[in-house]
């Protein structure tokens, strides 16, 4: 890798546009993913998720903008000339084909030598931790043993990039913990710039180092995941990445901190740093639940309302509260013996007003 390559950011999309005949799938996405980053794109389906990734690795129609690799524009060319790996859904491999047969593929059409390519597909065998099955054939492989030989066989060309696209959705819940792991792992050893394509938030949140929202077509948000849940700039953002309370009314400015009155008519205390919007969102969490008169301070917004539902998750019990017309979601971690308020209590509701957010939409 030449110097200017080091510097240079791994991923730089310049306000790219991929349109099926009149239909505008991705409009004016632009980013810049540094090199040895962790990169999720996460949005729900239809969003153009998979279109960005095939866009930066050559497949679909040709964009509008510029994609550039390390400092090069990759835009006009062909994929295999990109230095890109993407490993699909469906990792499709060759059922005819040995493991290590499957991982040889790549660098057989690029024409290395026997001992070369031996050496590379030992390596990635290794990385992977599946070298002991190289003999086998992807039908005597599990679900998750088969993910890593197409993730192994995307590795071994040493691609700049690594792209995957929704690569753990085959998989059961406890194989998709622990291939998330390994992915993430390998991805440091390997300092290697990977963007990955979800729509489970969790699977972003555990693995990426920075994400990207999408909605139609357009990146709503791009930050750390903590920094995108906590303070999610719109309703959209707010609401796919987790339980929000959202409650519409009107900012009220007062001589100290400015108070929220309600559509319903209720009057919500803000922080002094509140400005304008029509809504705010807070999440479940952040409120606690207590006896009604029990306890409050100027550091909560007290609200009174009636529990009207109660749901037992595990660790958490959610419950619906209503407040003057509004259902109020709480979550209370659960510890085992203690008594829980019951449908029809009255309680007390302390939001935490640090942790209000007020959103224009
Ligand atoms: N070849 C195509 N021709 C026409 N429209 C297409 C084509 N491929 C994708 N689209 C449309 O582009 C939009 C984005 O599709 P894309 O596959 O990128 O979504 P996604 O975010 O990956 O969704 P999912 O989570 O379901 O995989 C969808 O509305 C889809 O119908
Ligand atoms: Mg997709």
């Amino acid at each position: 890798m030449t110097s200017i390559e080091q510097e240079a950011p791994g991923v730089v999309i310049e306000d790219l546009g991929v349109s099926f005949g009149d239909t505008h799938v991705l409009k004016g996405v632009t980013l810049t993913i540094k090199h040895g980053e962790f990169f999720a794109f996460l949005g729900p389906s239809g969003s153009g998720k998979s279109t960005l990734l095939r866009a930066i690795a050559g497949f679909g129609p040709r964009p509008t903008g510029r994609i550039l690799v390390q400092g090069h524009d990759i835009t006009d060319l062909p994929p295999w000339k990109r230095d890109v790996g993407m490993v699909f859904q469906s990792y499709a491999l060759w059922p005819h084909m040995t493991v290590r047969k499957n991982v040889a593929f790549g660098l057989e059409e690029r024409k290395l030598t026997r001992n070369e390519i031996d050496e590379r597909v030992e390596k990635a065998l290794d990385m992977v931790g599946l070298l002991k099955l190289a003999g086998r054939r992807p039908s005597q492989l599990s679900g998750g043993q088969q993910q890593r030989i197409a993730l192994a066989r995307t590795i071994v060309i040493e691609p700049k990039v690594l792209l995957l696209d929704e690569p753990l959705s085959n998989l059961d819940a406890n194989l998709r913990i622990q291939m998330r792991r390994d992915i993430r792992e390998l991805q440091q050893k390997l300092q290697l710039t990977t963007i990955f394509v979800t729509h489970d938030q969790e699977e972003a949140n555990t693995t990426s180092d920075q994400m990207a929202v999408l909605d139609q077509g357009v990146i709503q948000q791009v930050g750390p995941p903590m920094e995108l849940y906590d303070n999610p700039v719109n309703l959209f953002v707010a609401k796919f990445l987790g339980t929000a309370n959202i409650i519409k009314g009107t900012v009220i400015p007062n001589d100290g901190a400015p108070v929220f009155r309600t559509d319903r008519g209720m009057d919500i205390p803000l922080s002094r740093k509140h400005s304008n919007g029509s809504s705010i969102v807070f999440r479940p969490q952040n409120v606690d639940v207590c006896a009604a008169g029990a306890g409050g301070g100027e550091a909560h917004a007290k609200l009174l309302g009636k529990v009207v539902q109660v749901e037992f998750l595990g660790a958490i019990i959610r419950y619906g509260v209503d407040v003057n017309g509004d259902m109020v979601l709480v979550d209370h971690a659960h510890k085992k013996g203690e008594s829980i308020f019951q449908a029809g209590d009255s309680v007390d509701l302390l939001i935490d007003r640090e942790s209000i957010l007020v959103l224009v939409a």
